[in-house]
């Protein structure tokens, strides 16, 4: 994802540079991660006392702009927002074992107020639809076996000590002693996979984030929903992972989706926990979002 600011006009760019061809040719989740940035950047000009309105993928001959945020003085302050942005620098995925036990009703009730306030729903499953969630994991791992392109490109970007992109060995978390696990292994390197293992909750609450259509801006809503789900969590003192292989398979993804029986398209599989304090990926230095001049 880029950024060009111009005046109060703040516009989120695909990131050619940054792409995931083989997990990710569609670019949806590239769309969804830019429409968390854009909710980032919707609650860090509130904390600055501004407000904002937005467009997502406003020009669909220009596919790579996937949001304009337009920055303006406001007298009318949004709390919500800026109690989020302070939360900003806290949330990251936690891919550790969480207490077993569901969450309390009040935070259920407000992750799903905070997907539907974007566009989007959250929807828990039950026993039953997570086993079968476990089961097209063990699918996928399957498909990957014959897929090194993938492999490939996970090799590029997960493992070893990083500091400005891509996911660290350290954040990975422990390997699960049961498998499938409902944490997301992303080991992609020999010695990561030789992780210290643990054991993991034996009933994690899991819910799927969906939008009723699938075009790019849809794409761009559910990862502005996305954001706002955990940046409540964060503040909620809950934790998230992901578990999104099935999505990356589009019958898989249909099948998910069926699950929540709700219409609509599935964008995220996650699971929910209590924070636990653990090593975290690093963020990219926010000149490296900006366009140089020659670019501009
Ligand atoms: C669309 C999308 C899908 C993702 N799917 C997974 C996943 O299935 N499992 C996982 O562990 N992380 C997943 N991630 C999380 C990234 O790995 C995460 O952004 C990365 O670990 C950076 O860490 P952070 O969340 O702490 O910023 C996904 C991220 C995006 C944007």
């Amino acid at each position: 994802m880029a950024v060009r600011v111009q005046g109060h006009v703040v516009d989120v760019f695909l990131d050619g540079l940054r792409t995931l061809p083989a997990e990710d040719l569609t670019g949806r989740a590239m769309r969804i991660a830019a429409g968390a940035a854009t909710f980032n950047l919707r609650c860090a000009a509130e904390s600055l006392g501004y407000g904002t309105w937005f467009g997502l993928a406003p020009y669909p001959e220009e596919p790579d702009l996937l949001a304009r945020i337009v920055v303006e003085p406001t007298g009318a302050r949004n709390e919500e927002l800026r109690a989020l942005a302070v939360q900003i620098p806290h949330r990251h995925t936690d891919r550790q074992p969480s207490d077993d036990g569901p969450l309390a009703e009040d935070v259920r009730v407000a992750l799903m107020h905070a997907a539907y306030a974007e566009g989007a729903e959250l929807t828990r499953l039950g026993e039953p639809e997570i086993h079968t969630v476990l089961e097209m994991v063990l699918d996928t791992d399957l498909r990957e076996i014959r897929d090194w392109h993938r492999r490939a490109e996970r090799a590029h970007w997960v493992g070893g000590e990083r500091t400005t992109e891509g996911i660290p060995s350290s954040a990975l978390g422990p390997r699960s002693t049961s498998y499938p696990a409902t944490v997301r292994d992303l080991a992609a390197q020999p010695l990561d996979r030789m992780r210290q293992e643990t054991t993991f909750e034996a009933h994690p609450d899991v819910a799927v984030l969906s939008t009723v259509y699938d075009e790019p801006a849809d794409q761009v809503t559910a990862g502005v929903a996305l954001e706002r789900v955990l940046l409540t969590a964060t503040r909620m003192g809950v934790s998230a992972s992901f578990l999104n292989q099935p999505l990356e398979f589009e019958d898989l993804r249909r099948k998910v989706q069926h699950l929540t029986q709700r219409p609509g398209h599935a964008h995220m599989i996650i699971r929910f926990g209590r924070s636990r304090p653990g090593p975290h990926t690093a963020r990219l230095p926010v000149a490296d979002f900006l366009p140089t001049k020659e670019q501009s």
